[in-house]
């Protein structure tokens, strides 16, 4: 092992073990829903996995916190967006909160039904297949009914900052 590997402590502290998660690179979803009252909502989410391909299955985490979980439960289908690298804003605007996070967003329902946004590298509509309770987060598979996907560079998050990816590998004088 290399000298300035960080070894983590027994018990594993929660900043440790959030920074190390951190220097794995994901993409970016907004994961959205449309209630029974027909209110769209949406979140964003780095937990997106792909876990199977027949049947043609992905997972998402949840905190069991979050508004959205109820939507997510209460709907028969959710919608993933992969976000560009251009769509950072959006990013943040479906992870903050104290607004509308649909007001002025330009979105569509895909076949389902679920909220799409325009510009987005992929799209998965998903009925609920299952959730699973683990520790302080849902886990929330769905059964894929549609996908779509276009070319263009996907938004990157690693270091806890956003990133494209051909941008300067500065991440370690920001954190
Ligand atoms: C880049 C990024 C990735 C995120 N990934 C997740 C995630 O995978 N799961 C999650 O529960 N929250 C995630 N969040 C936080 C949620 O977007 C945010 O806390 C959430 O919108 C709050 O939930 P609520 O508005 O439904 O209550 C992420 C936030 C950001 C900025």
């Amino acid at each position: 092992m290399a000298n300035d590997t960080k070894l983590a402590p027994h018990p594993l502290e929660p900043r440790q073990f959030r920074r190390t998660c951190s220097r794995f690179a994901s993409g970016v979803t907004i994961i959205s829903v449309v209630d029974s009252e027909g209110t769209a909502h949406g979140m964003t989410a780095s937990s997106f996995t792909s876990v199977s391909l027949n049947p043609p299955l992905i997972l998402v985490c949840v905190g069991s916190g979050a508004r959205f979980l109820d939507a997510v439960n209460s709907a028969e289908h959710f919608g993933v967006n992969f976000l560009s690298e251009t769509q950072r804003a959006l990013s943040e605007r479906f992870a903050g909160s104290g607004y509308d996070r649909f007001e002025g967003v330009a979105w569509d329902r895909g076949v389902t039904g679920v909220p799409l946004f325009p510009g987005v590298l992929g799209t998965l509509e998903c009925a609920l297949f299952r959730t699973f309770t683990a520790g302080d987060h849902e886990i929330v598979i769905g059964r894929v009914e549609h996908a779509s996907w276009r070319d263009g560079e996907p938004l990157i998050h690693f270091g806890s900052q956003y990133r494209a990816l051909e941008s300067s590998p500065a991440w370690w004088s920001t954190i």
